[in-house]
């Protein structure tokens, strides 16, 4: 069963299956709107997970999902009607901490897209690794429509991770999309019935899970961080993350369960 993380209020789940963290955002009753509180706990949740792998914990994927029917829509706009402008740029550090954090999380992470994904939703869900979607899921970067524009990494991951025009297409419109014609646009990387979409995301992360955890971390790093190089010295980091598993016991064990025709065993060092 899921368990509510340290904070109590159980605005976040956080569950281990096997080698798998899933982080549940849990306040159905507001479409998983992005709240001071729900965001605080979110961070808090990545910190312990990150604090579980520094201490050599065996997760090796986490998946991010939204419970009820959304994903998340966004920021919470009731609360943000009552923030002050110091106020609403203090929560928006807060929102690009807990971004990167996501972003830069040691072990890959899939955010599996199960409903309406708006906004600082559909911005949690970019800072994601890997991104699949019900066949009902909706998304959008609709910030134009409320007269602002993505404030939590949206301009700029969007434009990554689809293309630039696919980030003008959605994010000067403020459309909503559905999840095929995310898809074609490159956002998502899967779109599965919906019924089948927490199968598909545990999948994917056993899959991941069954690979050397220090290898997917240090390819996570050389394409997030060489993404921003010229080609020579995205070839160079390439080699320094290639050089840190090379001298690994897992690529040793990885060498040996091919020879002996076995399913590896690593160990994460
Ligand atoms: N902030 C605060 N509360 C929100 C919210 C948001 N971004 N989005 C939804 N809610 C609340 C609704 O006000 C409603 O609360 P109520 O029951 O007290 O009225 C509750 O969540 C459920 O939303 P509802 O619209 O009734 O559910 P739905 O399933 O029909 O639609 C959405 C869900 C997400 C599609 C719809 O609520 C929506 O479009 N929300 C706005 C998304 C948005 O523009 N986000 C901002 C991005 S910048």
């Amino acid at each position: 069963m899921p368990t509510a993380t340290d904070a109590a209020t159980g605005l976040v789940l956080l569950e281990r299956r096997a080698s798998a963290a899933f982080v549940t955002l849990n306040r159905p009753d507001a479409a998983n709107a992005l709240s001071k509180g729900l965001v605080a706990e979110l961070e808090g949740a990545f910190a312990q997970l990150a604090a579980d792998v520094k201490r050599g914990s065996d997760v090796r994927a986490v998946v991010v999902t939204g419970a009820g029917k959304a994903f998340s829509a966004g920021a919470d706009l009731k609360e943000r009607r009552t923030m002050s402008l110091e106020e609403t740029w203090g929560f928006l550090d807060e929102l690009n901490r807990l971004m990167n954090a996501v972003a830069a999380f040691p072990r890959p992470v899939i955010a599996a897209i199960n409903g309406a994904a708006f906004g600082g939703g559909l911005e949690l869900a970019l800072a994601c690794d890997i991104r699949i979607a019900a066949d009902t899921a909706e998304m959008g970067l609709t910030e134009v429509r409320l007269g602002v524009i993505p404030g939590a990494g949206g301009t700029a991951r969007l434009a990554r991770i689809a293309s630039v025009a696919a980030a003008k297409e959605m994010i000067l419109t403020g459309r909503r999309v559905r999840a095929q014609r995310a898809y074609a646009l490159g956002l998502v990387s899967d779109v599965v019935p919906a019924a089948g979409l927490a199968d598909a995301a545990a999948k994917l992360a056993d899959e991941i899970a069954a690979a050397g955890p220090l290898a997917t971390a240090a390819a996570k790093r050389a394409i997030d961080e060489g993404a921003a190089l010229p080609l020579a010295d995205a070839l160079a980091l390439e080699a320094a993350c290639y050089e840190e598993v090379l001298a690994s016991e897992d690529r040793n064990e990885g060498l040996a369960a091919f020879a002996e025709k076995r399913p590896p065993a690593f160990k994460g060092r």
